[in-house]
């Protein structure tokens, strides 16, 4: 992809974690490759605690490097990456220092992007701030998630920005939608006629996305423990990844012929009655346990979390789609930190056939399954039942394994190398609109709501553990369970 477009790519929060780990790393990566960023583009970091340019660079050098170039840097494209980064002081509390900005940004050519990767309560002052000089006219925002902390305070950070802002110019980041395997998952569905006859009700059972992770809340805990997985997960990636898995097929793949469809999806996500939220929602929070050999902290004593808290490290809940293509077919959804193992994956369980003359075990469900893996080892495996060989006609599981690290053994792009170079040359299509924002909010509230009000506690599970049995008896009262309780 060769591109002369120019830009200035202004980074608020310039030395702050996601700058050091995702952000700078991924202006390296595009950098380093050649050919995707205009040779004229610049990037302007700002900071509040650096005193200058020779500084802030003696930070990225401390800070970015190594989180840059799994297999070696090289240090030729390192050295002329450090020649795009300017600098500017900054103190975001005083709207004055803005005209700083104003006077570093004078006269440059192309676009502004204005990447706020700070807490979510700044970023109607930067917006503010930025439209005092003017520099709101040719420019992109970019947003981070969390956007709000529910949908009062999400719509009221989206209407003051949307003064400043045009919708076209808004920017609002899900880094799974950047993921190469969300991608492919398009490409699987509307790229391919063999699965789209079978994707609906009739030969759906019930569908499973998990995203696990093994890590606990790290130096975040200040930040989680008034979060909670509900909110940094489900309301966002999980629910962006069911409108993807669920959506019709869209007649371009224009950004808002994406987002029209997974709109349509969050539409109508069955809304869940108050009442039944213990029956279709588990949540949980970790205890000490082990992890590949290693012991790990209780929740309740890592830094920054409260003592007594009851913010939820894990969430299972059931999702209904009341559409004619997936009425009845239960979407179950699950993410947690410290789980037994770190795995994003989508199951996808097809009906049993309706009669056998091969034997009971023909008319199990399950016998046919599609378990698309997004990471890690991006693969999609197909099961299906073969006969057995040797005498008589028992059938076994067998599958297909489509592994596409040994299809595609180079090109693939981290997600927010992808992301940053559609904000620079002005692709939507991956960025959540607000439509798509309000409704994952609406839907998510009730069960918000009922957990804050509850006085009951999270259920407890050990670190290193797959969450809650509940999360279990979920799935048991439809005849099903996790993929990894199969044998
Ligand atoms: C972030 C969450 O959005 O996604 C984190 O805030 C989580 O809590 C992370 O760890 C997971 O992303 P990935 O790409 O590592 O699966």
């Amino acid at each position: 992809m060769q591109t002369d477009s120019s830009f200035t790519f202004v980074l608020f929060g310039g030395t702050g974690d996601l700058s050091m780990r995702k952000i700078l790393p991924a202006l390296f990566e595009a950098h380093r490759a050649g050919g995707m960023l205009a040779d004229s583009g610049k990037i302007v970091a700002v900071a509040r605690h650096v005193a200058d340019r020779a500084a802030y660079i003696d930070w990225v050098v401390e800070h970015v490097k190594p989180h840059v170039s799994k297999n070696g840097v090289d240090e030729t494209a390192w050295a002329s990456f450090l020649d795009r980064i300017e600098f500017v002081k900054i103190d975001l509390g005083n709207p004055e220092d803005f005209t700083l900005l104003r006077d570093a940004l004078s006269g440059r050519p192309g676009i502004r992007v204005f990447y706020l990767a700070t807490g979510p309560s700044l970023f109607v002052p930067i917006c503010r701030a930025l439209a005092s000089v003017g520099l709101n006219e040719n420019s992109r925002i970019v947003l981070e998630k969390p956007l709000g902390y529910d949908l009062k305070s999400s719509n009221a950070i989206n209407d003051a920005v949307g003064e400043i802002f045009a919708e076209e110019q808004i920017y609002r980041i899900d880094h799974y939608l950047g993921k190469e395997p969300v991608q492919n998952l398009l490409a699987l569905r509307f790229g391919n006629v063999l699965f789209e006859p079978l994707w609906r009700r009739e030969w759906v059972e019930s569908i499973q996305i998990t995203i696990a992770e093994e890590l606990g809340v790290e130096a975040r805990g200040d930040f989680y423990d008034n979060t909670g997985a509900l909110r940094d997960m489900v309301q966002n990636h999980l629910l962006q990844l069911l409108s993807i898995v669920a959506m019709e097929p869209p007649h371009s793949m224009d950004s808002d012929s994406v987002r029209d469809e997974k709109l349509r999806v969050l539409r109508a996500l069955k809304p869940i009655d108050p009442r039944d939220i213990g029956k279709v929602a588990v949540r949980g929070q970790y205890h000490a346990g082990v992890i590949r050999g290693s012991g790990v902290p209780a929740y309740a004593t890592e830094p920054g979390v409260k003592p007594d808290s009851t913010t939820e490290t894990f969430v299972a809940v059931k999702v209904e789609i009341e559409n004619w293509r997936w009425s009845g077919v239960p979407f179950f959804l699950r993410t947690g930190k410290r789980l037994a193992d770190r795995v994003a994956e989508i199951v996808v369980n097809f009906r049993a056939v309706p009669h056998s003359a091969l034997g009971a075990s023909a008319l199990r469900g399950g016998a046919n399954r599609l378990v698309i893996r997004l990471q890690p080892n991006e693969t999609i495996r197909l099961y299906c039942l073969a006969k057995q060989p040797g005498e008589g006609m028992n059938l076994a599981s067998v599958h297909l394994d489509l592994a596409f690290d040994r299809f595609f053994r180079e090109g693939q792009m981290e997600a927010y190398q992808r992301l940053l170079l559609d904000v620079i040359n002005g692709r939507l299509a991956l960025f959540v609109r607000r439509d798509e924002q309000e409704a994952a909010w609406r839907w998510v509230e009730p069960i918000l709501n009922e957990w804050a009000a509850s006085n009951k506690p999270p259920k407890p599970y050990a670190a290193g553990t797959w969450g809650p049995a509940a999360a279990s008896a979920m799935l048991a009262q439809h005849g099903t369970c996790w993929l990894e309780e199969e044998n």
